[in-house]
């Protein structure tokens, strides 16, 4: 049998259901590639984080970049969670559904001069610093504007995630963060300054990770440098974590929030620090399995060396197996009695072999079968594209037997919309 995404996504009369709708029944109405959500699985994804805070001072930040859908960004909000963002397109989704500026922190490495002061007229509540030359710009800004913004210094803390090389970020080689060794005179400028309030640390290390012992040798790592900043008579408020806590697409075993969170606050508590206020900035986590693409097999195509089910999803609308090479579940919307043991690629129509979305899979091999590749809902969306001239999916949400239309397909019209071809052409 197919392992499932969540409890609310479930197989009856051999049909995939997502909550109590019938994913087969989705495709017809809005047609392949879709992008299928559900409510429940969402909700009860950061009611997890919600339920292991509880009972510590904590705030709770999404990561916009995972799924930027307003709906989605709408649930989480009146859930009452704040938004971590890194850009001014992001800054202007949050806005657009109504959050509090005031529970949005901005994150990033590159931060524009229009960036900052875009983020400054909106009264955001933070700005993550990344780098000496950031702070200057940020502090010049905004003593300009005459506002005294609130600041976190991200910290690379030079630990290794254990996860895919191009979504660890902790190491002193990746180009984020404040390297450790200067972090502590570049915060005691920031505790100095009268133009700033310098309100917390932060790390990021990774994304996906599936055990939590990078975290606590980076939280030891902060902790060593809040004993610093305390014997310079320097204290702070907040201390974030960033995101990073993995799912399981495969066979990976997560350990559960409520030890990250207990194993954070023991290291906090133990040196005198258990006043700070826990922050995460959460993305994958909280979307990834309410989140299915559903595709069609449009040919099945036997060569004399493999087996391909050619679907109308491609790269453009899903790019982590082609970026990651990462191993997303695919599973049959119909379940059939056919016992055909062969082992199929699952590929797109995009003219790049990297085009594909699972690898060697069991599956009914029927054109026309619709499959759903579940676990989708992080970075799925988010990073798609209209590589080829496609056009990007629709997506849908479900709340119980309903079905609500969250962003149309494209239209045509939409793949050349802020194209211009001068007059004398
Ligand atoms: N905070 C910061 C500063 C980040 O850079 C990220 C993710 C997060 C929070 C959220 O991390 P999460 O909880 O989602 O792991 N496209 C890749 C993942 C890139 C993650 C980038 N940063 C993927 O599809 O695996």
């Amino acid at each position: 049998m197919y392992e499932l995404p969540s409890k609310h996504f479930s197989y009856c009369n051999g049909k995939l259901f997502c909550e109590q709708v019938e994913l087969q029944s989705l495709a017809e109405e809005f047609g392949t590639p879709l992008y299928v959500y559900s409510e429940a699985t969402l909700c009860e994804a950061a009611l997890a984080y919600e339920v292991a805070l509880k009972d510590t001072p904590h705030k709770l930040h999404y990561a916009v970049k995972a799924n930027s859908n307003l709906t989605l960004l709408k649930i989480l909000q009146k859930r009452g969670w704040g938004f971590d963002i890194v850009s001014i397109g992001e800054l202007a989704r949050v806005l657009q559904i109504g959050a509090d500026p005031k529970r949005i922190v901005f994150s990033g490495v590159g931060k524009t001069e229009e960036e900052i002061r875009v983020a400054l007229s909106a009264g955001i509540g933070a700005f993550n610093v990344e780098s000496e030359p950031e702070f200057d710009r940020l502090v010049q800004i905004a003593s300009e504007m005459n506002i005294r913004p609130k600041l976190y210094f991200r910290i690379n803390p030079d630990v290794d995630a254990h996860t895919h090389p191009y979504i660890s970020t902790g190491l002193k080689n990746n180009k984020f963060g404040i390297d450790y060794f200067s972090a502590l005179p570049l915060l005691k400028r920031a505790a100095a300054t009268a133009q700033a309030e310098l309100v917390g640390i932060d790390c990021h290390i990774g994304s996906q990770l599936t055990s939590f012992s990078p975290y606590f040798d980076a939280c030891e790592k902060l902790i060593e440098l809040l004993e610093k900043l305390r014997s310079n008579g320097i204290e702070i408020q907040d201390i974030d974590f960033g995101g990073g806590v993995g799912v399981r697409y495969r066979d990976e075993n997560i350990d559960s929030l409520d030890s990250l969170v207990c194993g954070l606050r023991t290291r906090l508590s133990e040196k005198g620090f258990s006043h700070l206020k826990l922050v995460f900035e959460p993305g994958r986590s909280v979307v990834a399995a309410c989140g299915a693409l559903l595709c069609t097999v449009q040919y099945v195509k036997t060569t004399p060396v493999k087996h391909f089910l050619i679907t109308d999803a491609g790269m453009n609308d899903l790019i982590r197996p082609a970026l990651y090479a990462s191993w997303m579940p695919v599973i049959p919307t119909a379940l059939t009695e056919a016992a055909d043991q062969t082992l199929f690629d699952v590929v797109g129509p995009v003219c790049e072999s990297s085009d594909w979305l699972a690898r060697d899979r069991e599956l009914p091999a029927k054109a026309g079968e619709v499959l759903a590749v579940t676990m989708a809902g992080a970075y799925g969306m988010s990073m798609s594209s209209r590589y080829n001239s496609r056009r990007q999916p629709a997506e849908v949400l479900v709340r119980g037997k309903d079905a609500f239309l969250i962003r149309r397909r494209d239209t045509f019209d939409d793949l050349w919309a802020n194209e211009v071809v001068p007059s004398d052409f």
